[in-house]
């Protein structure tokens, strides 16, 4: 489904990720946990193709093809979604057009006819309510003047819209509170499915306790030192990463 192999990738003639490999299968949630600095968003970026990155090596498959080949936008339009770790404000766009942009987008991409600005307005008001963002927000231009927390919900709102096969949130539980952790989490469970893949970059193991992975990975210095099950974090949580960093 997801699959990224042997990725090294360097900024400024540093490597910052190092033969990076992860296989994600359909349906399943991966948990990324490591220390600051050791390139979790770096590979989001990367995958979701952000410029400023040269990538050395490496492959980032979604179903059998090479997103790397491909313009940012159409690599949104074949099912990659990136929740940003710093939600980026874009003033003079409002929310409400930012997403009919992109959901028309999507859809005109994929072949399917648009919605009706009334069937679209109700699709939104719906998927927010589900997130407690209301109207007065959606009218509000991308972001600006948005509370940390609710960045990061309007980024589970485009998410939810998108319809995206392999989601990757990076950091979004920073900055919640405890009331928006569960309805960030109870959005992410509601969209779980066969054909629907997560990758939650997070650094609490209390994320992990809403949303259940199937598996966890300890991050080091631009790879994968460490795999397991949930009880990985709980472990971590106790014991820190000092066990793992050799
Ligand atoms: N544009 C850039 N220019 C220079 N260095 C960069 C750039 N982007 C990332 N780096 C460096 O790459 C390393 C990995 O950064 P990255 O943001 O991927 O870490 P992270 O694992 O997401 O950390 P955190 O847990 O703090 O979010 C850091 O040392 C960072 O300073
Ligand atoms: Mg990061």
């Amino acid at each position: 489904m997801f699959n990224v192999s042997n990725l090294t990738v360097s900024v400024e003639d540093k490597e910052i990720l190092k033969n990076f490999s992860i296989d994600v299968g359909p349906g399943e949630v991966h948990a990324i946990m490591g220390p600051n600095g050791s390139g979790k968003s770096t590979l989001a970026h990367v995958c979701a193709g952000k410029e400023d990155y040269t990538v050395l090596n490496g492959e980032v498959l979604l179903n059998d093809e090479n997103l790397l080949d491909l313009d940012p936008d159409a690599r949104s339009t074949r099912g990659l979604f990136l929740a940003f770790q710093y939600p980026i404000e874009i003033p003079g766009v409002t929310t409400m057009t930012f997403l009919k942009s992109s959901l028309e987008a999507h859809y005109k991409a994929n072949g399917k006819e648009v919605l009706s600005t009334p069937d679209f307005m109700k699709l939104v008001r719906e998927k927010a309510a589900e997130l407690n963002i209301d109207d007065d927000m959606i009218r509000r231009p991308l972001n600006v003047g948005f509370s940390g927390g609710e960045k990061k919900r309007n980024e589970i709102l485009q998410m939810a819209l998108l319809d995206p096969k392999i989601c990757i949130l990076d950091e979004t539980d920073s900055g919640l509170d405890i009331d928006a952790l569960r309805l960030v989490a109870e959005g992410v469970n509601k969209l779980r499915s066969e054909s629907r893949s997560f990758v939650v970059i997070t650094h609490y193991q209390r994320l992990l306790d809403y949303i259940k992975p199937d598996y966890v990975h300890i991050m080091y210095k631009g790879k994968i030192i460490e795999t397991g099950d949930s009880t990985l974090a709980l472990d971590l949580e106790k014991s820190g990463y000092n066990n793992y960093i050799k």
